[in-house]
């Protein structure tokens, strides 16, 4: 069985998971903004996307391929500040079709924000959002920045990848 992982990212925290993952899978790795990303050609595949402010960062690029994504085995990694729980459920649920989350695996990872690398205007927004946040662990990462990146969360995605492509060496 064929898969590749396709990624979005805004400050490379998802292309650096990405990275991990290709490493320790072997499975090819795009970008979604190269033009050279086939989706057709793969038997399952791995989607990657940061959560920014409040969405799927790839949700358009997701909604554009649906016919083609959904037809097959997916695990959807999604990275953002907030950890596992309600509100990141929401938010994914506000992203992507209800159908395609409900058949496909995902799996939370947790990113990095460093201020001193934001655009202007993320910076401003963040400062703002930080100020309204009733949630003051949250609040405080707004401003502040965070960095929970961790090479080892990504276990379960590579033990989904190994177990699918044994139970296919057997069909
Ligand atoms: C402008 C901006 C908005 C963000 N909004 C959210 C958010 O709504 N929820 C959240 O949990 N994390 C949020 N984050 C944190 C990102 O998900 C986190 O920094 C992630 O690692 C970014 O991935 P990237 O480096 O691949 O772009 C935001 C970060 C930025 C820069």
């Amino acid at each position: 069985m064929n898969g590749a992982i396709f990624f979005s990212t805004k400050y490379g925290s998802t292309a650096q998971y990405a990275q991990w993952i290709g490493e320790a899978t072997g499975l090819p790795i795009f970008n979604i903004k190269d033009a050279n990303a086939d989706l057709l050609e793969y038997d399952f595949l791995i989607l990657g996307s940061p959560i920014i402010y409040h969405k799927v960062h790839n949700w358009k690029w997701v909604r554009a391929n649906l016919a083609e994504i959904e037809e097959k085995p997916i695990i959807f990694f999604t990275v953002s500040g907030a950890p596992a729980g309600q509100k990141l459920d929401a938010w994914i649920a506000d992203s992507l079709p209800q159908h395609l989350i409900s058949k496909m695996h995902h799996v939370v990872l947790r990113g990095r924000q460093n201020p001193k690398e934001l655009s202007w205007w993320d910076r401003l927004m963040l400062i703002i959002g930080s100020m309204k946040n009733p949630d003051p662990v949250a609040s405080k990462e707004e401003l502040e920045g965070f960095d929970f990146m961790d090479k080892s969360s990504i276990g379960p995605i590579v033990k989904w990848v190994r177990q699918l492509q044994l139970s296919n060496m057997f069909i």
